[in-house]
Order: structure tokens, then C-alpha cells, then sequence
């Protein structure tokens, strides 16, 4: 059988240079994979523990689709659906959940993270491990590229997977593995994580006004302009070499360690670079969106051919459960 990708992006604003070094470009990488087969949603549901306001969450599930499209995801390499045209999903949440133990669930970083940050700790945001665990398990995923952050929640998979397994005496699910880029903790303009929930993102979107204005805002040291610095602990040359040939990355560092060149200059080539790397996707994203039926078009054949998957399995499930 063909190895099964998948993997998801919640729609829960704009996306940003985390979310594509981290996990979109290896995303869009794996689909030339011989031997695979891929499948990357929208997880709506997912972002519903945050986005609470129906024009917003339209807004944002239209912007991740066309992003994605625009990045390079095509149609006739990945099934590309979004999570809750496949309602599967949420009857497989419930069969896994009485199988996870709440002191299980309570050690989840992400939920820790975002009570810390101040999100009511709703039932929702609780079993979102559940809810992702359903969604790689139901498409009998073999692999799961994802960013540093999202590990856990894999790890999470894995055990849920074999606590159902177990319990039930079947071999319904297998045990997924994750995968992560070569950069899968991207910084943000403060040197933290790059994430939207921080308020330190590069989006993707961002006109040259923006973009020049959030460059111009990274922290860096205070080393004065004639002085050697070191590449390796700056944010502006971390985050050039993401979108830099080897051979320009190369020359950058060179530069930083002969001295003479300031911060600020560092900048604006970073800022240049970024809109060089981008070009095509602006130029892509500008054609879809003067093509609205296209998208949904992609997304609705994406979905049948997802549910009859998921379909499937939810059935194999049930029936190791005796609800068949
Ligand atoms: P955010 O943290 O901004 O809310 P998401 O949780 O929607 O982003 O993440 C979507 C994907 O992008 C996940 O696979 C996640 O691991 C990855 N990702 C997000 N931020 C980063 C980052 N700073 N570096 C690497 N990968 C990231
Ligand atoms: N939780 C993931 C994130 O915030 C999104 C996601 C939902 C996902 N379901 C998934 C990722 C299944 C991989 C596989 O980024």
C-alpha cells in the first residue's frame, strides 16, 4: 500500500514564514515523494477552540485554502479538503475518547500553553489531542510532517492508537510517525517562536510596507556597525537563510564576520530576499482569488474522496467496538 501523508493548518489567521518553513513547504515538498499518497485539510474544527466569530472564521478558511493553493499544493497530487466536510471525524473523537485518560490529556503542552495565555479552558480545547488523534487515524496515516510544536500531540496519536487497539483487541489503527522540516522551530521577530498567537509573525501576506515595518522591528544586539558579529546568533541572518541559496547565506555570513556592515542593512536585505522568495506565491494567490468557483471546487472533490476513507475506517472501528 502506498505511504499515506497528511497533515492539517488551522485556519485561525494569516499564515505566516513559521508555518511555511516549518511544515507547508515540506508539505507541498512530499507531494513529488514516489510510493506516497497526500492529504492536507483545512482543520476548521480545530481552529473553532480559538475563532469564535463566523465571518471571521469564513474569512480565514477561504484565506488558508487559497495560501496553500498558491504555495504550490496541487489538486492532482493531494486530496485537499477541509476538516468538517468529513464529520467521520468527530464519531471517531468520541470512540477514542473513551479510551484517553483525563491525566493523560491534562499533560498536553498546547493546552497547558494556552490556559497559561489566558483561553478559558473549554471541553474543547481539552480534547483537541482527541480530535487530531481522529483526524491522522481515520486516513490510516503513515506520516505526519509538522513543526516542532505539534510533536507532542503525534506522540499522543501513537499511544490513543495502541489504548484502542488494546482495548478493544483489534488492529484497526496504525501507529503514525511524525515528521519535521529542517527548521521546525522558525523564530519570530522577538527570537521567541514564530506564532501567531505572539504577536512576532512575518506573514505571508504582508505588503512591502508592512513587511519593511515588522523587519525593521527584530531585536537585535547593540554591536556597533564597524564591529565583527556573529550570524549564528541573529535572528536576521536566521531568518535570510530560510528563503537564501546556500551560496548567498555563505556570502551574509562572511559579511557579518569582516565587520562594517550594519544591522540595518542586514535587514534590508532580509526584507528583500523575502519578497524575491514570495514573488510567485503573491502572483499565484492574485489569480485565485479572482477565481472563486475553482477553490471550492477543489476543496468539494477533495472531501468525497477523504470521507470515503474515513468512512471506511470509522467503520472498521465501530465494529471493534461492537456498535456494528
Ligand atoms: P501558530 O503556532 O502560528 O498558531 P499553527 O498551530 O496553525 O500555527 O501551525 C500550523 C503548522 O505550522 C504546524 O505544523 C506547526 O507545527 C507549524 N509551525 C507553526 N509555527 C512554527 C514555527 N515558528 N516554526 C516551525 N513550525 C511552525
Ligand atoms: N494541531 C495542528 C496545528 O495547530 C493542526 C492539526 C489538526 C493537525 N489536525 C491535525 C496537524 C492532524 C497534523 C495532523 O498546527
Amino acid at each position: 500500500m502506498a505511504m499515506r501523508i497528511l497533515s492539517g493548518v488551522q485556519p485561525s489567521g494569516n499564515l505566516h514564514l513559521g508555518n511555511y518553513f516549518g511544515a507547508i513547504q515540506q508539505h507541498i515538498a512530499l507531494q513529488e515523494l514516489p510510493g506516497s499518497e497526500r492529504f492536507y485539510f483545512i482543520a476548521d474544527y480545530h481552529a473553532l477552540t480559538t475563532v469564535q466569530d463566523a465571518e471571521e472564521m469564513r474569512r480565514n478558511i477561504r484565506n488558508v485554502a487559497i495560501d496553500y493553493l498558491a504555495l504550490g499544493l496541487d489538486p492532482g497530487k493531494s486530496t485537499f479538503f477541509r476538516q468538517s466536510d468529513v464529520p467521520e471525524v468527530l464519531e471517531l473523537t468520541w470512540l477514542l475518547g473513551v479510551v484517553t485518560g483525563m491525566g493523560f490529556l491534562e499533560r498536553a503542552h498546547s493546552y497547558k500553553d494556552k490556559i497559561a495565555k489566558g483561553l478559558k479552558p473549554s471541553l474543547g480545547l481539552f480534547t483537541y489531542p482527541v480530535l487530531m488523534a481522529a483526524d491522522i487515524l481515520i486516513y490510516k496515516s503513515n506520516l505526519v510532517p509538522v513543526g516542532q510544536d505539534q510533536v507532542q500531540h503525534i506522540e499522543m496519536t501513537q499511544d490513543m492508537a495502541g489504548y484502542f487497539n488494546q482495548t478493544f483487541k483489534s488492529g484497526v489503527f496504525l501507529r503514525p510517525e511524525a515528521k519535521l522540516s529542517s527548521t521546525p522551530k522558525v523564530p519570530g521577530l522577538d527570537g521567541e517562536k514564530m506564532s501567531k498567537s505572539y504577536g512576532n509573525t512575518i506573514d505571508l501576506q504582508m505588503n512591502e510596507k508592512e513587511l519593511k515595518k515588522a523587519i525593521m522591528s527584530i531585536k537585535t544586539d547593540s554591536t556597533p556597525v564597524e564591529m565583527p558579529k556573529n550570524p549564528d546568533a541573529c535572528n536576521v541572518f536566521a531568518l535570510y537563510s530560510l528563503c537564501a541559496t546556500d551560496e548567498e547565506r555563505d556570502a551574509l555570513a562572511a559579511r557579518y564576520k569582516a565587520g562594517g556592515m550594519g544591522y540595518g542593512e542586514a535587514k534590508k536585505l532580509l526584507c528583500d530576499k523575502v519578497t524575491a522568495y514570495f514573488a510567485p506565491y503573491r502572483q499565484k494567490r492574485a489569480e485565485l482569488l479572482a477565481n472563486p468557483g475553482y477553490v471550492d471546487d477543489v476543496l468539494r472533490q477533495g472531501a468525497a474522496k477523504a470521507r470515503a476513507i474515513a468512512r471506511q475506517t470509522l467503520d472498521e472501528a465501530k465494529r471493534a467496538c461492537g456498535l456494528i
